[in-house]
């Protein structure tokens, strides 16, 4: 066996629904992924539920139920979610099961045994109705603290330390030596500039007891659990550990099994760009300590607004991901969020926007293509292809090539760019060679053979193209060629896979016209 490309998303607070941020991540994990299964990779998508810590404590005692039934009963409703995406996700982590706390509580002791951890006193500002420290960066002008704070008290604790500060010039170095490990360059600036500019504070790791019990006991004091990012950040370890990868298992001191997926260390961590310090500093340094390679790579992508203003569930300006899926499918939506934004930027959903690129690229583009050359096929030659051409396979290899190159650097933007210029290239071949004239003139019946023939090869090589990002719109323009196998296959994106005699089946709309629909 030999290690699969592992790539996993952030795991979600599950103290409400999903909402298109965190669909977003899905999906663009998941395009990755597809592409990597297309191009003949081994693959291992992880995904999942951040459950502990004072968040989710909160939630649950507002809505009087016990945390561990709560989360279960959330942890449904995410795990349908993320079959509505279609993610080809290989396991679901919840990060209150046992086999991750097994892993955490080993790392924990590891750590402790190897002197990475130490007891401090720590002494600030307490809002008990809050629930957290406040800073000094919280006080009014005059020195109080707002009412929203209910009453603040200065509170000595103690706590345990993770010795994070003697790993700085180590991670700046690695940062330098490696420029793809945080991507875009934009963001491994902002970590490097962090990095240069501040002496890196020691983590506080616990909370004790008294103050938040819904989370994983220290192994070695039960008079605490462990902090929620320190719990959550080793789920991308505990489930590879958990199956029994010996990449990570082994420097842990836990069993390895004999056929368990090589994961170990990830290839890509797809995350927001308010959470990379987790991801860039305090990850790489707990893996250190671990004696763990790093991953791969960071990958930083923006936020979503909707109508220029922060979505926010209190003044109702979101974006119900499953309302759009139930109204337009979800490879509209997954089309959408990857075609409007790149990785990277900060992106901005309007309702219009999306109905324009559904009715252009998918209704006008991409569907009218697949349904008029199979619908002609049918009309004037039953079906059958009769001759084979290569008029256009020059164009086609083209984008081929360029949306291949993108895919593998994981441009997916660019990647759709340069498979709609193969659509656009095909429907502009229609309007050219006017097939519907040449049907009417009997001495150009040769000449319809070729037309017909490349118009569908086209289809049917725009069905592997598209395929990481819109999987079911392309296993259907398959079906409807008639050809067999999946199209998940890059393979198969070259010139002259469909034989003469081939017959295709009848088309069916790919993407209904909504504004039709609707009168
Ligand atoms: N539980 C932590 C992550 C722990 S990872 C070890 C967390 N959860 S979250 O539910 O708040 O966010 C999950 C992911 O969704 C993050 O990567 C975050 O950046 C992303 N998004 C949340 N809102 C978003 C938008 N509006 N737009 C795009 N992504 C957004 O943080």
């Amino acid at each position: 066996m030999s290690k699969r490309f592992y790539l996993t998303t952030a795991i979600d607070y599950v103290n409400g629904e999903p909402h298109l941020g965190h669909a977003y991540e899905k999906v663009i994990t998941d395009i990755i992924a597809r592409t990597h299964l297309s191009l003949g990779q081994d693959v291992f998508y992880l995904t999942g539920l951040d459950e502990h810590g004072q968040k989710v404590q909160s939630a649950a005692k507002a809505d009087g139920k016990d945390p561990q039934l709560y989360c279960d009963e959330f942890a449904a409703i995410w795990e349908t979610f993320a079959g509505r995406l279609n993610l080809t996700n290989s396991d679901f982590v919840r990060t209150s099961s046992q086999r991750h706390k097994a892993f955490v509580q080993a790392v924990l002791q590891n750590l402790h045994d190897n002197g990475h951890f130490y007891q401090a006193e720590y002494r600030g500002f307490y809002s008990a109705r809050q629930e957290s420290f406040l800073t000094e960066k919280d006080r009014r002008e005059d020195g109080t603290f707002d009412p929203i704070y209910g009453d603040v008290n200065e509170l000595v604790e103690h706590n345990y330390y993770f010795k994070l500060g003697q790993h700085q010039q180590w991670l700046i170095d690695h940062i330098e030596a490696n420029p793809s490990f945080i991507q875009p360059e934009t963001r491994r600036n902002e970590v490097l500039g962090f990095l240069k500019n501040n002496t890196l504070e020691d983590l506080c790791i616990t909370r004790p007891k008294e103050r938040l019990e819904w989370g994983i006991q220290l192994p070695f004091d039960e008079r605490y659990v462990t902090y929620v990012w320190f719990d959550a950040l080793s789920n991308y370890a505990s489930i590879p550990a958990a199956l029994g990868d010996a990449a990570v298992a082994g420097p842990i001191g836990l069993d390895s099994k004999p056929a368990a997926p090589e994961l170990w260390p990830a290839d890509i961590h797809v995350i927001g760009k308010d959470i990379l310090k987790f991801h860039a500093v305090y990850w790489p340094i707990m893996l250190k300590a671990m004696k763990l390679p790093l991953p791969g790579q960071v990958l930083v992508h923006g936020w979503w607004q909707k109508d220029g203003q922060k979505m926010s569930k209190t003044t109702g300006n979101v974006v119900d991901p499953v309302g759009v899926i139930e109204e337009w499918g979800v490879d509209a939506f997954r089309y959408y969020v990857v075609r409007e934004l790149d990785i990277g930027p900060d992106g901005n959903w309007t309702d219009e926007s999306f109905e324009a690129r559904y009715s252009a690229e998918l209704a006008n583009g991409l569907g009218n293509l697949v349904n008029r050359s199979l619908s002609m096929l049918n009309r004037y030659r039953g079906g059958m292809l009769e001759t084979t051409s290569d008029e256009l396979a020059e164009d086609a290899e083209k984008w081929i090539t360029k949306a291949r190159r993108n895919y593998e650097s994981h441009q997916i933007q660019a990647a759709l760019i340069s498979i709609w210029r193969l659509v656009d290239r095909a429907n502009q071949y229609v309007e050219q060679t006017a097939p519907f004239k040449l049907a009417k003139q009997e001495d150009q019946s040769d000449r319809l053979n070729e037309v017909l023939y490349n118009l569908i090869e086209c289809c049917r090589i725009l069905a592997v193209l598209i395929w990481p990002v819109i999987p079911d719109t392309a296993e259907k323009i398959f079906e409807q060629v008639n050809f067999d196998g999946s199209p998940a296959d890059f393979e198969l994106a070259k010139w002259g896979g469909l034989a003469e005699g081939h017959t295709c089946n009848k088309a069916t709309p790919l993407f209904p016209r909504k504004d039709l629909e609707k009168k």
